[in-house]
């Protein structure tokens, strides 16, 4: 798996773990079609994505550019649809949300996780129908909760006391009784092939089960009777590759959900268990199969409650990543190319950690391609960097490129669906690439790239 896919942090470029630079490649023109999008692939030495030539694409929307491969999003969330059957799958926003997005979600059937006004307001835009969304976040504003209330969404996950406090407010102003979930915070803090299970929980997320706030948060709803407790849910953590942190979770789970049936009589129907489903990055990475995740968690969630004596809740799971990511690609043109004898080359592309800064913030790790053309030349240990002025800013940090690669190529990075285009700004002021999407050789645009004008709007 991605060595260091999720823990935040900066990752300075001079600490060179022992496992790299990664292995040469034998071939370095193929897709691999676990890392790929699905309709990803070479016509006359080009990539084409979604039956659309990557040049075609760069002629016409400009570079950098997001890619989305509609057929490979859409597949997806057929995938998880059909194998949590029984269930429910909510596409997780924050991985990447923009109006077409939401439409596709819509109709795959999926429910939506929102976690801010802005993405609600997304959703409500094409008509999402607010009974499909969930609610999330640690600091929700009162307006926030507010418009929640309002227009009814399926589900409020409460974070804190004051919260709770202002859903009854808000509940009787608006008279609705909003259904709501208590995020717990387990003490499993999962990432890649690893997973931690502690005792206690230093995060800023949840109500802690260890320290009896779950319990309480689960006392103070039910004492309200404007506010319908259905559930629990948790999420512990991004890029899981295998599910021994959820049967932690959903075990820790269950004992909550025994203790409010004998304090209150009261048997909760739902069990949320969050999202974090990996995704394949770099050759090498095994991500899981969605049917072995969705049948291993079915039966996790079935052995917990029968073990406990409860009735087997409602499995809701919340995928982002493994939904969204493998349909983005992001392309960009080669700009300078500088050999630092004996180390490796600097390939500067037109975009960087602007565009994706999971590299920087995460040491995230990316497979490119030289994608404009094939290549037979020796490959050359390259570190692919963006045009900002921050020695961190590396879309790869080690890779190989083909020897002869040179000014106006084009640069393909595999899996930027998730998590690039939401977390891209501004730095430097350069403007957020278009978004594109492709399907059966079409290509349109579903955001667009900003403008000089966008950057200045606002100021005085
Ligand atoms: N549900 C909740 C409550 C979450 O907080 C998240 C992600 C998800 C679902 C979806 O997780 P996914 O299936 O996408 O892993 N920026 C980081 C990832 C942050 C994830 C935050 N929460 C990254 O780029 O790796």
């Amino acid at each position: 798996m991605s060595r260091f896919a999720h823990p935040a942090g900066d990752r300075h470029a001079e600490v060179l773990p022992e496992d790299r630079p990664p292995h040469v490649p034998s071939d370095l023109n193929t897709l691999d079609p676990t890392i790929w999008s699905r309709t990803s692939g070479r016509v006359d030495g080009s990539v084409t994505i979604g039956g659309a030539d990557v040049r075609d694409l760069v002629a016409r929307h400009g570079s950098p550019l997001y890619v989305v491969d509609e057929e490979d999003f859409r597949s997806r969330c057929r995938d998880y649809r059909e194998a949590f059957t029984g269930g429910e799958v909510h596409y997780a926003g924050k991985a990447f949300l923009c109006r077409e997005v939401a439409r596709w979600i819509m109709d795959e059937g999926l429910g939506l996780d929102v976690c801010s006004a802005g993405e609600l307001a997304v959703a409500l835009s094409v008509g999402f129908p607010p009974e499909r969304i969930t609610m999330h976040g640690n600091n929700k504003s009162l307006a926030e909760l507010e418009k929640a209330v309002e227009v009814g969404v399926g589900h409020i996950v409460a974070d804190s006391f004051e919260e709770i406090a202002r859903l009854g407010f808000l509940a009787d102003k608006h008279g609705r009784r909003p259904q709501v979930m208590i995020r717990v915070t387990v003490g499993v803090e999962a990432h890649t092939h690893e997973f931690i299970a502690t005792a206690h929980d230093d995060q800023k997320f949840g109500f802690s089960l260890s320290s009896g706030a779950a319990a309480e948060a689960a006392r103070r709803i039910l004492a309200l009777p404007q506010l319908e407790l259905v559930g629990l849910h948790s999420h512990i953590g991004s890029q899981i590759t295998d599910t021994a942190g959820f049967e932690v979770a959903a075990r820790r789970l269950a004992t909550l959900l025994v203790q409010i049936k004998e304090e209150h009589g009261v048997v909760l129907p739902e069990l949320d268990l969050g999202g974090g489903y990996g995704i394949p990055y770099v050759d090498g990475d095994v991500a899981p199969d969605v049917k072995e995740i969705a049948d291993s968690l079915r039966e996790i969630v079935a052995k917990v409650a029968r073990s406990a004596g409860l009735p087997v809740p409602r499995l809701t799971v919340e995928p982002g990543r493994a939904i969204a990511g493998r349909a983005g690609v992001t392309l960009y043109e080669v700009g300078t190319i500088k050999d630092v004898e004996g180390l490796r080359t600097y390939v500067s592309v037109d975009g960087g950690m602007s565009d994706n800064i999971r590299t920087a913030l995460y040491g995230a790790e990316y497979t490119a391609r030289l994608a404009s053309r094939e290549s037979t030349a020796q490959p050359m240990l390259s570190r692919l960097v963006g045009k900002h002025c921050e020695s961190g800013d590396m879309v790869v940090r080690d890779l190989w490129l083909p020897g002869d690669l040179a000014t106006g190529d084009l640069i393909a990075v595999a899996g930027t669906g998730a998590y690039c285009r939401s977390l891209a700004n501004n730095y430097n002021y350069l403007p957020r690439p278009a978004v594109v999407a492709v399907k059966a050789g079409e290509s349109r645009v579903i955001v667009r790239r900003e403008t000089e004008d966008d950057l200045l709007r606002g100021q005085a």
